[in-house]
């Protein structure tokens, strides 16, 4: 056996008792037995060397000795000359396997759900520079938890970048770096619900998992509804509310953008009302009929908490989120996160900062933006061709479209069809605020298509929107 495969150090869990009662040696062959037996142990694994154990445990070597060549001479441990001791194969235990996914029903043959970006495009080589440099320079103390609202260098890079990008007034102070969104927005409701706040309006149709986030952090849920042009201003006007969520950028799941008199509308909604906003600013770097619009947060910067996501521009894996929070919360948001986890990965935390640093997520934005025009276009283009009979809206921005039905057709009779043609596909169903409804509705992700697959994906959806029918 090669010498660095024995003088690499194992350990294994076992200790012993020096009250007169059972021997050294049998109290460590029983353990190793009873872990081998247990399947803790497996077939084929190593355990200390005699040497190592006896060190571990502080007795004589010669105790361990003893006791593995019982646990030898039983059919538990293969000792040989020269190389590690390790768990006999006759030893084999049946372990029971964990469940494994189905590969087949986890890879559909057309991934239509509007959740996740093209993560085929992930910039790995770039990313893992960033993290080679990120280990290479940083110090001992930023090896420690540091502060709860994230690692200095990314926060000044967040604050540029959202500066430049998205028009966020965001003093590197103010920003708290997260685990993605759905932290963010717990934290800012559980900030929000010690300051005295009851009840935070969300769109009507919005993402149901946020509601949850917001009702487990003791907050009630009221819907504010939306319509082409995002938000309504007379339903804000009826909200009772202390706080609310919005996605202007790209209305979740509708898709509509929020139009400028309702931008000023809601600026003044919360003056008037003195309500704190949470501005989630999903899919805002995916604009395609013309500029992207600034963030609500640098009009009102006092009133409005920013919420951003590497989710959508890179991959939901990294779970990097931050926050633009208004000064007089900074420190509570801070707290909750310091309670919630002491901080986001900090080696992570520098990677990203220079990712952004060297403009690495601008280029990856531009290469992304480029190729989810085409497929959107394209998916455009089949969609009236192969339902000529739907509505698509939500198409100016983002990374799905949706595909509103004719009355009649029902959601959940397509999703079935279309599960059994290979097709992952989200309907417009969950997303309503109970009781509210509304007419059959697809939301088509075209992120994660590649662009010359478009075509065979409608047709397999009309086919299953057509059967769903019959
Ligand atoms: C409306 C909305 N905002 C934000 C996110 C991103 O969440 P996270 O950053 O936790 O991945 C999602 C993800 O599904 C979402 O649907």
């Amino acid at each position: 056996m090669a010498a660095d495969e024995t003088s690499k150090p194992v350990e294994v869990l076992v200790s012993v008792a020096r009250d007169g009662g059972r021997t050294l040696g049998s109290q460590i062959e029983t353990q190793l037995r009873d872990a081998v037996r247990a399947g803790r142990l497996r077939a084929g694994d190593r355990v200390p060397s005699t040497r190592d154990l006896a060190a571990q445990l502080g007795v004589a070597r010669r105790v361990v000795v003893g006791a593995y060549g019982q646990l030898a001479a039983e059919g538990y441990l293969t000792l040989r000359q020269g190389a590690r001791p390790c768990v006999a194969e006759s030893a084999r235990t049946p372990v029971p396997s964990p469940a494994q996914p189905d590969r087949a029903a986890a890879t559909p043959r057309f991934d239509l759900r509007p959740r996740a970006p093209d993560v085929s495009g992930f910039p790995r080589t770039e990313w893992l520079r960033c993290l080679r440099e990120a280990l290479r320079t940083m110090t001992n103390a930023d090896l420690g938890y540091g502060d709860p609202r994230g690692a200095e260098p990314l926060r000044w890079a967040l604050s540029g970048y959202l500066g430049r990008v998205r028009g966020v007034a965001a003093d590197p102070g103010r920003v708290v770096v997260t685990n993605g969104y759905s932290q963010a927005q717990g934290l800012v409701c559980r900030t929000l619900l010690a300051r005295g706040a009851r009840r935070i309006g969300f769109e009507n149709p919005s993402h149901p998992e946020q509601r949850r986030i917001a009702e487990r952090a003791g907050l009630t849920v009221v819907p504010v509804a939306v319509d082409d042009a995002g938000v309504r201003l007379d339903a804000l006007e009826r909200a009772d509310v202390d706080a609310l969520v919005l996605t202007p950028a790209h209305q979740h799941p509708t898709g509509a953008v929020l139009a400028g008199d309702r931008r000023r509308g809601l600026l003044d909604w919360l003056r008037r009302r003195d309500v704190v906003v949470i501005e989630d600013d999903y899919d805002a770097e995916y604009r395609y009929d013309r500029a992207a619009v600034g963030a609500l947060q640098g009009l009102d910067p006092d009133r409005v908490v920013y919420a951003g996501s590497a989710s959508k521009t890179l991959a939901p894996a990294l779970r990097l989120g931050w926050l633009v929070v208004p000064p007089s919360m900074v420190a509570a948001v801070a707290d909750e996160k310091d309670l919630a986890d002491c901080g986001t990965a900090q080696i992570e935390q520098h990677a990203f900062a220079g990712f952004l640093s060297r403009g690495e997520l601008d280029r990856h934005l531009r290469r992304m933006r480029a190729r989810y025009r085409r497929g959107r276009d394209r998916l455009l283009a089949e969609l009236a061709h192969a339902l000529p009979e739907a509505t698509v809206r939500g198409i100016a921005a983002g990374l799905h479209a949706t595909v509103e039905l004719p009355d009649g057709y029902d959601e959940h009779a397509i999703l079935r069809e279309a599960r059994r043609r290979g097709i992952d596909l989200t309907t417009m169903h969950g997303f309503w605020i109970p009781p509210t409804a509304g007419p059959p509705t697809l939301l088509v992700g075209y992120a994660q298509l590649p662009v010359p697959t478009i075509p065979d994906a409608v047709r397999a959806l009309a086919d299953a929107v057509r059967a769903s029918a019959r």
